[in-house]
């Protein structure tokens, strides 16, 4: 067949042009959204007096019949054709004959993807808050469900100070929070319906961007042409969003390998959230937190690449923009997918208590407590720390925790301790941190209450 945009010139594109410019074996995936556009659009030409309304009814009905062609794996893709938006107007006009040739009217290809790339934008983002909802469920449940179990705070990957494991989990619910804020923010940007733009300086017929907009569900009109038709700042929100919400996974995904591990060992994950090893039959691997720890690397580079790609690029529309997809589909898939195996894999996972708690208790993690302890005595903070310090040198030296050290060890080095001192415990150095944010039970029973209302508000 001749191609259908290319009258003014004298040869057919060479071969390797049109592959290295085609954007057809990636944008086929927004063949719903192209043709939720030209339906609304056609409709909007009939209701305008810009084409006959027995004219917008063909059109619509040919394009209901090809995105059904679509859906059943029947139409004929034709990579000569570039991309998408072409394949679809080419076949409407084989189907419908020579009509279909007036719906291009008062559009360009460049404000028809500009609104394609948008449509799918929200769609991907109202998918992406429901999972990142799922997670913070799942990670609130498994709070909720171990809610008074003790594990050693970290700092530096030391044990520091006991926390409540509630609390630790609770940390990635507030990330994930944040996240979502992030992605309701670059939905509302994205909500902007740039239709009417012409290919970049509006168009010179009678039409009604309000009814697009209505009938695509846009809750905003762009208000500048040659902006419209050349921004990408929707995909940078999504792509940037993301990559932060794939770096809080990654961490978490530190968390949950070295915490399976054999050395840590407070946490099994469920034999089918985990893989084998081809040599080692004893292995058991947490590959789900590897890969959506490894996955955040492609997601940054989506990121810096479609910087680079806009960074320089004079209004409007320049084809460089074509290069806006292939990362963007990648980052939607890459984090829907992350989030929805990280969700499975949260609800499943086996909590260890005992042995958390056993190393809450142990490297002198109250030795804090024991500082505020003197502190409570009238002993001023840096004289106390001083005092610790000493004792932890001693304990160490002896061979002996702290609960192993007799109340007469205690006072060689401070005349102020007495019995009392012996009841410090690692529960009481949790219940002891009682102020909004710290991870007394009492807070985090008021934490946990509070997460729950975010996510049933929602
Ligand atoms: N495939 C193109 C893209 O994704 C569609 C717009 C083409 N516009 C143009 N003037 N060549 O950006």
């Amino acid at each position: 067949m001749s191609q259908p945009l290319r009258s003014r010139f004298n040869q057919e594109v060479n071969k390797a042009v049109q592959s290295f410019t085609q954007s057809l074996s990636y944008d086929r995936r927004l063949y719903r959204q192209d043709i939720a556009g030209s339906v609304a659009h056609a409709r909007m030409l009939a209701r305008q007096g810009i084409i006959s309304d027995k004219d917008a009814e063909l059109i619509i009905m040919g394009l209901s019949s090809i995105r059904q062609e679509i859906e059943q794996g029947k139409f004929p893709f034709k990579d000569e054709l570039e991309d998408i938006h072409m394949n679809i107007e080419a076949r409407l006009t084989e189907r419908i004959g020579d009509t279909a040739k007036k719906l291009h009217t008062a559009r360009s290809r460049n404000d028809q993807v500009a609104t394609d790339l948008r449509l799918y934008a929200k769609e991907a983002i109202v998918e992406t808050l429901k999972r990142l909802r799922d997670l913070q469920r799942a990670l609130l449940d498994l709070a909720q469900a171990h809610k008074d179990v003790i594990m050693p705070g970290y700092t530096h990957l030391q044990r520091a100070q006991p926390v409540l494991f509630a609390h630790h989990l609770l940390a990635y619910f507030e990330m994930l929070e944040r996240d979502k804020d992030r992605f309701e923010h670059a939905l509302d940007h994205a909500d902007v319906m740039p239709l009417g733009s012409g290919a970049l300086a509006g168009v010179p017929y009678p039409i009604d961007r309000a009814f697009v907009a209505q009938e695509l569900g846009f809750s905003k009109i762009s208000q500048n042409s040659l902006d419209a038709v050349s921004d990408r700042d929707f995909v940078l929100e999504y792509e940037a969003a993301a990559s932060i919400a794939m770096m809080h996974l990654s961490r978490l995904s530190e968390e949950i390998v070295v915490w399976s591990s054999a050395e840590f060992n407070f946490i099994e994950v469920d034999d089918a959230f985990a893989t084998g090893s081809s040599i080692m039959p004893q292995k058991k691997n947490p590959d789900v937190a590897e890969l959506a720890r490894g996955k955040t690397g492609r997601v940054y580079g989506h990121l810096l690449g479609m910087l680079t790609t806009l960074k320089g690029l004079p209004l409007s529309y320049n084809r460089d923009l074509q290069e806006d997809k292939e990362g963007f589909f990648d980052t939607v898939d890459t984090l829907l997918a992350s989030l929805e195996v990280f969700t499975g894999m949260v609800r499943t996972l086996k909590v260890k208590a005992e042995n958390m708690l056993l190393a809450a208790g142990g490297s002198y993690t109250l030795a804090t407590d024991i500082a505020d302890y003197l502190v409570r005595k009238s002993v001023p903070f840096r004289e106390a720390y001083g005092v610790v310090g000493n004792l932890v040198k001693y304990a160490i030296d002896k061979g002996k925790s702290f609960g192993e050290l007799s109340l007469q060890e205690y006072q060689r080095f401070s005349a102020r301790f007495s019995e009392d001192v012996l009841s410090l415990t690692v529960g009481s150095a949790v219940a002891a941190r009682d102020e909004i944010g710290g991870t007394a039970p009492s807070q985090v029973a008021e934490a946990l209450k509070r997460a729950r209302q975010i996510i049933e508000g929602s």
